[in-house]
């Protein structure tokens, strides 16, 4: 018998960001987070994983080049944990054949670039606690497997869902109450979609990890931003995506990733992912609103920035196309975008 199974997992991105750890080993976070997942069709990852008795060890190869497990690593922690709840079913049934003892053998693959400020940690993870949890046949709820993911990447445990998810931070020191939950899912709100400007597809400067890490060892501004901010910032998003209000959603998903960049400028020394590509891409979305509103309407796009330059642009979906025809006329440097629009859902522009 051949023990295989592929799972994909799309890329998430923040309306309210993560950043910062209040424990790195087990990834438990200083403030909740929230964030929309892409379709999957479009930026994601996807995961075979075989268990096999014939295998020396445990091994994964991430497009095509093979990655280090290293011991007590991000990695060895999935996979372990995974293999813990195969052994649990196995105990409660003789019947199961005893795979948790095989070594797993793992293929995962990115449809955009690595480490470009794309989130490819979060699909990566997802991907492959998906993939084991189809190998092993687990009955585990998405959120249960996202404590599992939580462990590889923080925000990896986002995407073990669609649509909008929340992740809540949790107050217990073992982090079992530090995993995801849907807030709605996308069909709730199909008329929201994402335009991605990719601006950069260079590895980014700072890395997520150590970036937060210092920020929690030297801004004061994060400590206001935890206490004072996110708490209030979540109920409000949440609220607003339950009631499709797209003007609070939007006011809301500026407000954060700009909040997100000031603590990055906060850290010392400082860190800055956007580049100005991206600052004038927020100019434009800036007036785009304001002229919006001046004719008495209300807002139709909000930016976001995760920890690189590119942009992400939720907009309903009829402004997807003005939108872009202003991106085209603006940045006509666009051109020298690698991959400039890639569209989450595809529809909308043509
Ligand atoms: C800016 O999940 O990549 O994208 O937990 O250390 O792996 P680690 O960090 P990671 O951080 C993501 C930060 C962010 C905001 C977000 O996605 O919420």
């Amino acid at each position: 018998t051949v023990y295989q199974a592929t799972a994909s997992a799309p890329v998430n991105i923040a309306c309210i960001k993560y950043w910062g750890k209040r424990d790195t080993k087990l990834i438990l976070p200083t403030n909740s987070s929230l964030s929309v997942t892409l379709d999957q069709d479009h930026l994601r990852s996807t995961t075979t994983s075989r268990a096999d008795p014939s295998f020396q060890k445990d091994r994964l190869w991430l497009n095509g080049e093979e990655e280090e497990i290293k011991d007590g690593g991000r990695l060895a922690t999935c996979i372990k944990e995974m293999k813990a709840l195969r052994r649990e079913l196995e105990d409660k049934d003789s019947s199961l054949p005893k795979i948790s003892g095989y070594p797993v053998h793992i293929c995962s693959r990115n449809n955009f670039p690595t480490a470009a400020g794309l989130a490819s940690s979060a699909s990566g993870f997802a991907a492959l606690v998906a993939s084991l949890a189809a190998l092993y046949q687990l009955p585990t709820d998405a959120s249960r497997l996202s404590l599992i993911a939580r462990q590889g990447s923080g925000s990896a445990c986002r995407s073990l869902f669609g649509g909008f998810v929340a992740w809540q931070m949790g107050e217990k020191p073992d982090g079992s109450d530090s995993y995801a939950v849907q807030v709605a899912p996308r069909e709730h709100w199909p008329d929201i979609h994402a335009l991605i400007c990719v601006v950069s597809d260079d590895k980014k400067g700072t890395s997520s990890t150590s970036g937060m890490q210092r920020t929690v060892e030297t801004s004061t501004l994060l400590q206001h931003r935890i206490k004072h901010v996110v708490p209030e910032r979540m109920r409000a998003i949440s609220e607003a995506i339950l009631a499709r209000d797209f003007d609070t959603f939007a006011r809301i998903t500026m407000q954060d990733s700009n909040q997100f960049h000031a603590v990055a400028l906060d850290t010392d020394p400082p860190i800055f992912y956007m580049n100005d590509v991206s600052r004038a891409i927020i100019a434009l979305i800036v007036e785009y609103n304001r002229v919006a509103v001046a004719n008495g309407g209300k807002l139709k796009a909000a930016y976001t920035y995760d920890a690189g330059p590119n942009a992400v642009i939720y907009a309903p979906k009829e402004n997807i196309k003005e939108i872009v025809e202003l991106i085209v006329k603006y940045f006509p440097q666009a051109d020298s975008f690698k991959d400039p629009f890639g569209l989450f859902s595809g529809k909308g522009v043509t």
